[in-house]
Parts: C-alpha cells; sequence; structure tokens
C-alpha cells in the first residue's frame, strides 16, 4: 500500500486523457498533474529540448512526492523515453500500451498512427507494433495543428475548422484502409468526436492517454502500490502559464471544475 500520487505529466491538456480515465479506474488514488502550458507544444521541438523539458518535468512531478510518474505525452514517451527510465520510481509511458491495444483491435492488420512532428519522426509506435506482429502495415501522419487547436479549446465536436483541419491530415490515412488509427499524441483524444467522424465507422481509435492510464493501474497494482481504502485523496493540477485558459478546457473535457485546484509553477527553476 501506498498513499502518495500518481505523478501524470504533458505539454499541455493532453494528459488530461490519462487523468480522465485514472479516474475511472483508480477513484481512490490521488494525482498530481503537471501541464506544461507555458511551452506547449513540445512535438515541433527539437530533441535537446524535449529531453531539457522533459528532465525538469519529471523532476517536479518528483518534488511532489509521488509514487509513480506517467509521462501521458507521446512525444516525450517517444524522445526521452529514458529520462523516465532512469527515475527511481516506476515510470510508465504511453507507446507500447497503445500498440498493444492497437494490435488487439486490429483484424486487418493496416494500422494508421497519428501524431506531433517530433512522435513521427521518431518512429515509435511503429517500432512497437512491428516488434509485436512484423506483418503490421503501419500508416503514421504528423498533424502539427491539433495541438494548438486543442490548446486554444477548438474542441466541440461541431468546431469547423479543426474538421476541416482533420480531413486534411487525415485523407491519406483513410484512403490506405486502415481499420484502427491510434491517436499517438494525447491531446487528439480530446478531439476524437471529430477525427471519428472524419474516418468513418468501422475504424477503431486508440486513445493513448486512457491506455496508458489503464497500463499505469495494473503496474501499481501488480507491485503493491496502490492507496488504502478510504485514504484522503487529492487532485492538483499544475500549468506554467495563466490557469484559465486551462481550467476552461479541462472542465469540459473532465466534466467537473479544476478551479481551486488549479495552480501555476516556475517550472524553470527545476533541475535539467
Ligand atoms: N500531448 C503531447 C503528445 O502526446 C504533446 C503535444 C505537443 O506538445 O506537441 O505528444
Amino acid at each position: 500500500m501506498d498513499n502518495r500520487p500518481i505523478g501524470v505529466f504533458d505539454s499541455g491538456l493532453g494528459g488530461l486523457t490519462a487523468v480522465k480515465q485514472l479516474e475511472q479506474v483508480l477513484p481512490g488514488e490521488s494525482i498530481v498533474y503537471f501541464g506544461d502550458t507555458g511551452r506547449v507544444p513540445y512535438g515541433s521541438r527539437g530533441k535537446d529540448t524535449i529531453l531539457r523539458y522533459a528532465k525538469q518535468d519529471m523532476a517536479f512531478l518528483l518534488s511532489q512526492n509521488v509514487k509513480a510518474v506517467l509521462a501521458a505525452c507521446g512525444t516525450v514517451s517517444s524522445v526521452a523515453r529514458s529520462v523516465g527510465e532512469a527515475l527511481s520510481v516506476p515510470f510508465i509511458d504511453v507507446i507500447g500500451p497503445s500498440a498493444k491495444a492497437a494490435a488487439a483491435a486490429t483484424k486487418n492488420g493496416r494500422i494508421g498512427v497519428i501524431g506531433t512532428a517530433a512522435t513521427i519522426q521518431s518512429d515509435s509506435y511503429r517500432s512497437a507494433l512491428l516488434r509485436i506482429n512484423h506483418k503490421f502495415e503501419v500508416f503514421p501522419q504528423a498533424c502539427p495543428l491539433f495541438v494548438p487547436l486543442v490548446e486554444s479549446g477548438f474542441v466541440a465536436p461541431q468546431d469547423e475548422v479543426t474538421r476541416l483541419v482533420a480531413e486534411r491530415y487525415l485523407a491519406p490515412i483513410r484512403a490506405a484502409g486502415v481499420d484502427t488509427l491510434i491517436l499517438g499524441c494525447t491531446h487528439y483524444p480530446i478531439i476524437a468526436p471529430t477525427i471519428a467522424g472524419v474516418m468513418g465507422k468501422g475504424v477503431t481509435l486508440i486513445d493513448s492517454g486512457r491506455e496508458a492510464a489503464l497500463a499505469t493501474a495494473e503496474a501499481l497494482k501488480a507491485q503493491g502500490l496502490l492507496s488504502q481504502e478510504g485514504a484522503p485523496r487529492q487532485v492538483g493540477y499544475y500549468v506554467t502559464d495563466t490557469p484559465e485558459n486551462f481550467m476552461n478546457v479541462a472542465e469540459l473535457f473532465l466534466g467537473h471544475s479544476v478551479e481551486g485546484r488549479t495552480q501555476r509553477i516556475d517550472i524553470e527553476s527545476y533541475p535539467t
């Protein structure tokens, strides 16, 4: 038993897709969420910068005495996994769990992967999928405009701008006849209804935040690290820019308010 919080982080709002799932499967657990809203996006930056940011993000979470770290960010999982693997607490990323879920879902072996430029360049999802079954055909596509759209609150299923962008990005993947699509950036499940509408029926969407949260729950159970039943529960949100926009989109997505529990921190004061 371990009553310390689970640490979850992302460059911004995307990791809330993991928090939403954690709240469902582990309702008794405390969570510290960190969203680097002042430095988002990570996915269009170089490896050195992503590594530096990831080190600071994880240093912040460790300073909050977390019992495990979930990198709810496809970009960090793809580029800076080594930083997480060197931690003194269990580390979970989004790549393996999402690849496993996609492998279980596909019938025709044709799998699409969408993510940030850094994630797609790293080939992380394709490698993980081919390790599971080398006969899979993988169709990757970077979708760099999705993150700023989500961070700016263009998330409603009826939002025309987001739909047009999705149509442009997803056309080649749809034409490839995939039956499964990994939403390889954790921001993308927030606009899953739009993506599903463009992909059409018959394509299973894999939510990387959700899959990583399920993997975290399994890891904590397996290692005897769940909180004691009835232990006091706290969920805190930390961001690096003004909290207002984060709170608005978070409330829309999580279905409950995060006001009063969201505060701004200075991430640059944490070691790289
Ligand atoms: N949500 C993140 C990911 O899963 C990062 C998006 C970004 O900052 O570019 O890749």
